[in-house]
Protein backbone atom coordinates (compact mmCIF):
# COMPACT_ATOMS: atom_id res chain seq x y z
CA UNK A 1 0.00 0.00 0.00
CA UNK A 2 1.23 3.56 -0.74
CA UNK A 3 0.86 6.31 1.56
CA UNK A 4 -1.35 8.96 0.22
CA UNK A 5 -0.16 12.85 0.88
CA UNK A 6 -2.87 15.75 1.34
CA UNK A 7 -1.98 19.20 1.44
CA UNK A 8 -4.13 22.89 1.99
CA UNK A 9 -3.07 26.06 3.81
CA UNK A 10 -3.55 28.01 6.74
CA UNK A 11 -1.24 29.83 8.68
CA UNK A 12 -0.38 28.67 11.90
CA UNK A 13 0.60 30.86 15.14
CA UNK A 14 3.64 30.25 17.30
CA UNK A 15 4.20 31.47 20.95
CA UNK A 16 6.91 30.64 23.68
CA UNK A 17 7.50 29.81 26.85
CA UNK A 18 11.08 30.73 28.60
CA UNK A 19 14.06 27.88 29.98
CA UNK A 20 17.34 28.50 29.90
CA UNK A 21 18.45 29.49 25.70
CA UNK A 22 15.31 30.63 24.94
CA UNK A 23 14.37 33.43 23.31
CA UNK A 24 13.64 35.32 26.44
CA UNK A 25 16.61 34.37 28.42
CA UNK A 26 19.07 34.73 25.33
CA UNK A 27 18.09 38.61 24.71
CA UNK A 28 19.33 38.86 28.41
CA UNK A 29 22.69 36.99 27.69
CA UNK A 30 22.63 39.53 24.74
CA UNK A 31 22.38 42.35 26.65
CA UNK A 32 25.53 41.22 28.62
CA UNK A 33 27.26 41.03 25.24
CA UNK A 34 26.69 37.33 24.56
CA UNK A 35 24.76 37.33 21.02
CA UNK A 36 24.13 34.56 18.71
CA UNK A 37 23.15 35.14 14.95
CA UNK A 38 20.46 33.92 13.80
CA UNK A 39 21.07 30.38 12.20
CA UNK A 40 19.54 28.95 9.14
CA UNK A 41 17.62 25.75 9.62
CA UNK A 42 19.91 23.20 7.07
CA UNK A 43 19.80 19.75 7.12
CA UNK A 44 23.20 17.77 6.25
CA UNK A 45 23.12 15.79 3.28
CA UNK A 46 23.25 11.89 3.94
CA UNK A 47 25.99 11.85 1.67
CA UNK A 48 28.17 13.96 3.24
CA UNK A 49 28.44 11.81 5.97
CA UNK A 50 32.25 11.05 6.58
CA UNK A 51 33.49 7.29 5.66
CA UNK A 52 35.49 6.77 8.52
CA UNK A 53 34.27 5.31 12.31
CA UNK A 54 32.15 8.52 13.51
CA UNK A 55 30.05 8.10 9.73
CA UNK A 56 29.78 4.42 10.26
CA UNK A 57 28.25 5.37 13.99
CA UNK A 58 25.88 8.13 12.33
CA UNK A 59 24.99 5.86 10.00
CA UNK A 60 23.80 3.51 12.29
CA UNK A 61 22.08 5.67 14.13
CA UNK A 62 20.35 7.42 11.29
CA UNK A 63 18.94 3.83 10.79
CA UNK A 64 18.45 2.84 14.21
CA UNK A 65 15.77 6.41 13.89
CA UNK A 66 13.97 5.43 11.15
CA UNK A 67 13.81 1.42 11.18
CA UNK A 68 13.83 1.40 15.08
CA UNK A 69 11.37 -1.99 15.83
CA UNK A 70 14.14 -3.86 13.66
CA UNK A 71 16.83 -3.47 15.67
CA UNK A 72 15.75 -3.06 19.34
CA UNK A 73 11.40 -3.50 18.55
CA UNK A 74 9.46 -5.90 21.04
CA UNK A 75 9.96 -8.33 18.12
CA UNK A 76 13.42 -8.93 17.29
CA UNK A 77 14.97 -12.29 17.26
CA UNK A 78 17.11 -11.68 20.55
CA UNK A 79 15.34 -11.14 23.45
CA UNK A 80 17.83 -8.99 25.36
CA UNK A 81 18.02 -6.69 21.92
CA UNK A 82 14.14 -5.97 23.14
CA UNK A 83 14.86 -2.71 24.55
CA UNK A 84 11.61 -0.95 22.79
CA UNK A 85 7.95 -2.22 23.96
CA UNK A 86 6.32 -1.12 20.87
CA UNK A 87 6.31 -1.47 17.38
CA UNK A 88 7.11 2.38 16.26
CA UNK A 89 10.12 4.04 14.96
CA UNK A 90 11.51 7.24 16.68
CA UNK A 91 10.56 8.89 12.75
CA UNK A 92 7.38 7.86 13.39
CA UNK A 93 6.73 11.56 15.87
CA UNK A 94 10.62 13.08 14.52
CA UNK A 95 9.56 13.29 10.74
CA UNK A 96 11.94 12.00 8.04
CA UNK A 97 14.53 10.65 10.33
CA UNK A 98 14.61 13.42 12.71
CA UNK A 99 14.92 16.78 9.85
CA UNK A 100 11.98 17.73 9.15
CA UNK A 101 10.96 21.43 10.54
CA UNK A 102 8.37 21.39 13.88
CA UNK A 103 8.35 17.91 13.92
CA UNK A 104 10.65 17.85 17.32
CA UNK A 105 13.72 17.52 14.74
CA UNK A 106 17.39 16.75 16.08
CA UNK A 107 18.69 19.86 13.90
CA UNK A 108 20.49 21.84 16.71
CA UNK A 109 19.49 19.47 19.21
CA UNK A 110 22.70 18.46 20.47
CA UNK A 111 24.43 21.60 21.56
CA UNK A 112 21.01 21.80 23.54
CA UNK A 113 21.98 18.88 25.96
CA UNK A 114 22.72 19.08 29.26
CA UNK A 115 19.54 20.59 29.90
CA UNK A 116 17.53 21.73 32.59
CA UNK A 117 14.49 19.37 32.67
CA UNK A 118 10.93 19.95 34.30
CA UNK A 119 9.71 16.48 34.26
CA UNK A 120 12.90 15.20 36.01
CA UNK A 121 13.59 18.82 37.86
CA UNK A 122 17.27 18.43 37.47
CA UNK A 123 20.36 18.93 34.38
CA UNK A 124 19.54 15.83 32.14
CA UNK A 125 21.89 14.81 29.95
CA UNK A 126 21.24 13.32 25.90
CA UNK A 127 21.20 9.88 27.11
CA UNK A 128 18.88 10.45 29.57
CA UNK A 129 16.45 12.20 27.04
CA UNK A 130 16.71 9.49 24.48
CA UNK A 131 15.78 7.18 27.21
CA UNK A 132 12.71 8.95 28.06
CA UNK A 133 11.58 8.94 24.77
CA UNK A 134 12.13 4.68 25.05
CA UNK A 135 10.69 4.63 28.02
CA UNK A 136 7.53 6.73 27.10
CA UNK A 137 7.03 7.26 23.95
CA UNK A 138 8.37 3.73 23.01
CA UNK A 139 6.54 2.34 26.04
CA UNK A 140 10.21 0.25 26.39
CA UNK A 141 13.56 0.33 28.68
CA UNK A 142 16.54 2.46 28.72
CA UNK A 143 18.98 1.34 26.17
CA UNK A 144 22.57 1.62 28.14
CA UNK A 145 24.63 4.43 27.92
CA UNK A 146 27.53 2.74 26.92
CA UNK A 147 25.85 0.77 24.34
CA UNK A 148 26.40 0.62 20.39
CA UNK A 149 22.99 1.35 19.88
CA UNK A 150 22.99 4.62 22.05
CA UNK A 151 26.12 5.94 20.91
CA UNK A 152 24.62 5.58 17.42
CA UNK A 153 21.75 7.77 17.93
CA UNK A 154 24.05 10.45 19.77
CA UNK A 155 26.40 10.49 17.02
CA UNK A 156 23.73 10.66 14.45
CA UNK A 157 22.10 13.80 16.33
CA UNK A 158 25.69 15.61 17.02
CA UNK A 159 25.98 15.22 13.14
CA UNK A 160 22.89 16.69 12.76
CA UNK A 161 23.52 19.86 14.44
CA UNK A 162 27.33 20.21 13.50
CA UNK A 163 28.23 24.03 12.94
CA UNK A 164 25.21 25.24 15.76
CA UNK A 165 26.43 26.59 18.71
CA UNK A 166 25.39 25.86 22.34
CA UNK A 167 22.55 27.83 22.86
CA UNK A 168 22.36 28.43 19.37
CA UNK A 169 19.39 26.01 18.62
CA UNK A 170 16.17 28.61 19.88
CA UNK A 171 17.48 30.87 17.03
CA UNK A 172 16.77 28.62 14.22
CA UNK A 173 13.11 28.35 13.01
CA UNK A 174 11.88 24.75 12.95
CA UNK A 175 13.21 23.54 16.38
CA UNK A 176 10.51 21.37 18.20
CA UNK A 177 7.19 22.11 17.64
CA UNK A 178 5.37 24.64 16.37
CA UNK A 179 2.18 25.94 19.00
CA UNK A 180 -1.31 25.85 18.48
CA UNK A 181 -2.76 29.94 19.69
CA UNK A 182 -2.24 29.48 23.30
CA UNK A 183 -5.05 32.69 23.55
CA UNK A 184 -7.81 30.05 22.74
CA UNK A 185 -6.31 27.25 24.72
CA UNK A 186 -6.69 29.46 27.87
CA UNK A 187 -10.17 30.62 26.95
CA UNK A 188 -11.98 27.17 26.21
CA UNK A 189 -11.77 23.35 26.73
CA UNK A 190 -10.52 20.89 23.64
CA UNK A 191 -13.68 18.76 22.88
CA UNK A 192 -12.89 15.34 22.26
CA UNK A 193 -16.45 15.14 20.22
CA UNK A 194 -16.18 17.64 17.88
CA UNK A 195 -12.80 15.59 18.09
CA UNK A 196 -13.88 12.91 17.16
CA UNK A 197 -15.54 14.33 14.24
CA UNK A 198 -12.16 15.63 12.96
CA UNK A 199 -10.63 12.32 13.40
CA UNK A 200 -13.30 10.21 11.34
CA UNK A 201 -12.93 12.42 8.50
CA UNK A 202 -9.00 13.38 8.51
CA UNK A 203 -7.44 10.54 10.16
CA UNK A 204 -9.19 7.55 10.34
CA UNK A 205 -8.16 6.36 6.73
CA UNK A 206 -5.17 5.78 7.59
CA UNK A 207 -4.68 5.09 11.89
CA UNK A 208 -8.01 3.27 11.64
CA UNK A 209 -11.29 3.67 12.99
CA UNK A 210 -10.61 2.28 16.48
CA UNK A 211 -6.83 3.97 16.49
CA UNK A 212 -4.88 1.13 15.50
CA UNK A 213 -2.88 1.67 12.62
CA UNK A 214 -1.91 -0.54 9.63
CA UNK A 215 0.96 -3.12 10.49
CA UNK A 216 3.69 -3.84 8.13
CA UNK A 217 3.58 -7.65 6.96
CA UNK A 218 6.75 -9.55 8.68
CA UNK A 219 8.02 -9.64 12.31
CA UNK A 220 9.67 -6.21 13.51
CA UNK A 221 8.63 -4.21 10.50
CA UNK A 222 6.75 -1.79 12.12
CA UNK A 223 3.61 0.05 10.69
CA UNK A 224 2.47 2.00 7.71
CA UNK A 225 0.50 4.26 9.80
CA UNK A 226 1.22 3.75 13.36
CA UNK A 227 -1.42 2.47 15.61
CA UNK A 228 -2.49 5.41 18.04
CA UNK A 229 -4.38 3.87 21.25
CA UNK A 230 -6.33 0.41 21.52
CA UNK A 231 -3.19 -1.69 22.08
CA UNK A 232 0.39 -2.08 23.63
CA UNK A 233 1.70 -0.73 20.48
CA UNK A 234 1.24 2.76 21.07
CA UNK A 235 3.62 5.09 23.32
CA UNK A 236 2.15 5.03 26.84
CA UNK A 237 0.81 7.72 29.38
CA UNK A 238 3.89 9.33 30.28
CA UNK A 239 4.99 10.61 26.86
CA UNK A 240 4.27 13.88 25.37
CA UNK A 241 2.53 13.05 22.84
CA UNK A 242 0.13 11.92 25.79
CA UNK A 243 -0.48 15.50 26.69
CA UNK A 244 -3.12 17.58 25.04
CA UNK A 245 -1.11 20.46 24.47
CA UNK A 246 1.96 18.82 22.67
CA UNK A 247 -0.13 16.60 20.75
CA UNK A 248 -2.02 19.33 19.12
CA UNK A 249 1.33 21.49 18.56
CA UNK A 250 2.78 18.19 16.81
CA UNK A 251 -0.56 17.28 15.11
CA UNK A 252 -1.52 20.94 13.21
CA UNK A 253 1.95 21.31 11.53
CA UNK A 254 1.98 17.27 10.60
CA UNK A 255 -0.53 15.95 10.31
CA UNK A 256 -2.70 14.52 8.20
CA UNK A 257 0.73 13.17 6.74
CA UNK A 258 1.75 16.30 4.42
CA UNK A 259 0.78 19.62 6.55
CA UNK A 260 3.43 21.48 7.70
CA UNK A 261 3.75 24.29 9.56
CA UNK A 262 3.34 26.72 6.68
CA UNK A 263 0.65 25.03 4.97
CA UNK A 264 -1.34 23.33 7.69
CA UNK A 265 -4.57 20.92 6.95
CA UNK A 266 -6.14 21.41 10.24
CA UNK A 267 -7.09 24.99 12.19
CA UNK A 268 -5.66 25.46 15.75
CA UNK A 269 -9.18 24.47 17.48
CA UNK A 270 -9.67 21.44 14.85
CA UNK A 271 -5.62 20.24 16.28
CA UNK A 272 -6.54 20.57 19.50
CA UNK A 273 -9.98 18.80 19.64
CA UNK A 274 -8.44 15.41 17.51
CA UNK A 275 -5.80 15.54 20.64
CA UNK A 276 -8.61 15.71 23.09
CA UNK A 277 -10.37 12.44 21.50
CA UNK A 278 -6.76 10.89 20.51
CA UNK A 279 -5.92 10.90 24.22
CA UNK A 280 -9.08 10.79 25.60
CA UNK A 281 -9.12 7.79 28.92
CA UNK A 282 -11.79 5.49 27.52
CA UNK A 283 -9.03 4.59 24.70
CA UNK A 284 -6.73 2.30 25.75
CA UNK A 285 -3.34 2.90 26.23
CA UNK A 286 -0.60 1.57 28.68
CA UNK A 287 0.31 3.25 31.57
CA UNK A 288 3.72 4.70 32.46
CA UNK A 289 4.53 2.97 36.04
CA UNK A 290 5.93 5.71 38.77
CA UNK A 291 4.30 8.69 36.66
CA UNK A 292 3.57 10.54 39.83
CA UNK A 293 7.35 11.24 40.42
CA UNK A 294 7.19 13.23 37.38
CA UNK A 295 7.01 17.60 37.41
CA UNK A 296 8.34 17.12 41.17
CA UNK A 297 8.12 20.82 41.12
CA UNK A 298 5.03 22.74 40.96
CA UNK A 299 6.48 25.78 39.62
CA UNK A 300 7.66 24.13 36.51
CA UNK A 301 5.06 21.73 35.94
CA UNK A 302 3.79 21.77 32.46
CA UNK A 303 0.60 22.68 32.02
CA UNK A 304 -1.11 19.73 30.37
CA UNK A 305 0.18 16.91 32.39
CA UNK A 306 -2.79 15.39 33.73
CA UNK A 307 -2.46 12.47 36.98
CA UNK A 308 -5.79 11.25 37.85
CA UNK A 309 -5.53 12.32 41.88
CA UNK A 310 -2.91 14.85 41.14
CA UNK A 311 -3.78 17.58 38.94
CA UNK A 312 -7.40 18.54 38.41
CA UNK A 313 -9.41 17.31 35.18
CA UNK A 314 -8.89 21.26 33.82
CA UNK A 315 -4.93 20.18 33.21
CA UNK A 316 -6.39 17.47 30.93
CA UNK A 317 -8.91 19.00 28.19
CA UNK A 318 -8.59 22.38 29.56
CA UNK A 319 -9.44 25.47 29.91
CA UNK A 320 -6.17 26.45 30.68
CA UNK A 321 -6.43 30.05 31.64
CA UNK A 322 -5.91 29.51 35.26
CA UNK A 323 -3.28 27.08 34.48
CA UNK A 324 -0.99 28.89 31.84
CA UNK A 325 0.16 32.48 33.44
C1 LIG B 1 5.13 9.04 20.08
C2 LIG B 1 6.01 10.06 19.56
C3 LIG B 1 7.51 9.92 19.78
C4 LIG B 1 8.33 8.86 19.49
C5 LIG B 1 7.93 7.55 18.87
C6 LIG B 1 9.66 9.25 19.86
N1 LIG B 1 9.65 10.51 20.36
FE1 LIG B 1 11.28 11.60 20.96
N2 LIG B 1 10.07 13.18 21.40
C7 LIG B 1 8.71 13.21 21.25
C8 LIG B 1 8.21 14.49 21.70
C9 LIG B 1 6.75 14.94 21.69
C10 LIG B 1 9.33 15.24 22.13
C11 LIG B 1 9.34 16.66 22.73
C12 LIG B 1 9.32 17.69 21.68
C13 LIG B 1 9.24 19.09 22.27
O1 LIG B 1 8.62 19.26 23.30
O2 LIG B 1 9.83 20.00 21.70
C14 LIG B 1 10.48 14.38 21.93
C15 LIG B 1 11.79 14.78 22.21
C16 LIG B 1 12.92 14.01 21.93
C17 LIG B 1 14.28 14.48 22.08
C18 LIG B 1 14.70 15.87 22.48
C19 LIG B 1 14.79 16.71 21.23
C20 LIG B 1 15.28 18.12 21.43
O3 LIG B 1 15.67 18.71 20.43
O4 LIG B 1 15.26 18.62 22.55
C21 LIG B 1 15.09 13.44 21.71
C22 LIG B 1 16.60 13.45 21.66
C23 LIG B 1 14.23 12.33 21.34
N3 LIG B 1 12.92 12.72 21.48
C24 LIG B 1 14.69 11.11 20.88
C25 LIG B 1 13.86 10.07 20.48
C26 LIG B 1 14.36 8.79 20.03
C27 LIG B 1 15.82 8.43 19.91
C28 LIG B 1 13.27 8.02 19.75
C29 LIG B 1 13.23 6.58 19.34
C30 LIG B 1 13.98 5.67 20.19
C31 LIG B 1 12.09 8.84 19.98
N4 LIG B 1 12.49 10.07 20.44
C32 LIG B 1 10.78 8.43 19.75
C33 LIG B 1 7.92 12.21 20.73
C34 LIG B 1 8.36 10.96 20.32
C1 LIG C 1 -2.19 9.75 4.85
C2 LIG C 1 -2.11 8.94 6.04
C3 LIG C 1 -2.24 9.66 7.37
C4 LIG C 1 -3.26 10.48 7.78
C5 LIG C 1 -4.51 10.87 7.00
C6 LIG C 1 -2.93 10.86 9.13
N1 LIG C 1 -1.75 10.31 9.51
FE1 LIG C 1 -0.88 10.48 11.34
N2 LIG C 1 0.73 9.45 10.66
C7 LIG C 1 0.84 8.87 9.42
C8 LIG C 1 2.16 8.30 9.29
C9 LIG C 1 2.70 7.55 8.08
C10 LIG C 1 2.82 8.56 10.49
C11 LIG C 1 4.26 8.20 10.82
C12 LIG C 1 5.16 9.17 10.13
C13 LIG C 1 6.41 8.56 9.57
O1 LIG C 1 6.82 7.50 10.03
O2 LIG C 1 6.96 9.16 8.62
C14 LIG C 1 1.89 9.25 11.34
C15 LIG C 1 2.16 9.66 12.65
C16 LIG C 1 1.23 10.20 13.51
C17 LIG C 1 1.45 10.48 14.89
C18 LIG C 1 2.75 10.21 15.60
C19 LIG C 1 2.56 9.47 16.84
C20 LIG C 1 2.66 8.01 16.82
O3 LIG C 1 2.18 7.52 17.84
O4 LIG C 1 3.23 7.36 15.94
C21 LIG C 1 0.31 11.03 15.39
C22 LIG C 1 0.02 11.47 16.80
C23 LIG C 1 -0.62 11.11 14.30
N3 LIG C 1 -0.03 10.61 13.17
C24 LIG C 1 -1.88 11.64 14.40
C25 LIG C 1 -2.71 11.86 13.30
C26 LIG C 1 -3.95 12.59 13.37
C27 LIG C 1 -4.57 13.15 14.63
C28 LIG C 1 -4.45 12.62 12.11
C29 LIG C 1 -5.68 13.33 11.62
C30 LIG C 1 -5.75 14.75 11.88
C31 LIG C 1 -3.53 11.89 11.26
N4 LIG C 1 -2.48 11.47 12.01
C32 LIG C 1 -3.73 11.69 9.90
C33 LIG C 1 -0.12 8.86 8.44
C34 LIG C 1 -1.29 9.57 8.46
Amino acid sequence: MKRIIALTGIVALCTSTSFAFEPKELQKRSDRGFQVEKIEYTVPDVKDIPDNKYGEMVKYGRELIVNTSQYIGPEVDDPKMRFAGNNKQCQNCHLDAGTKKYSAPFVGTYGEFPQYRPRENGLGTLTARINGCMQRSMNGYPLPAESKEMQAMKAYIHWLSQGIPVGGASKIQGRRLAKVDRKMVKQQAADPVKGKAVYEMHCAACHGVNGEGIKNEGKAQGYLYPALWGTDDTYNKGAGMYRILKAADFIKSNMPLGATKENPILTDEESYNVAAYMNQDSHYRPEKINRSSDFPDNRVKAPDVYRPNIESIEHKFGPYGNIIK
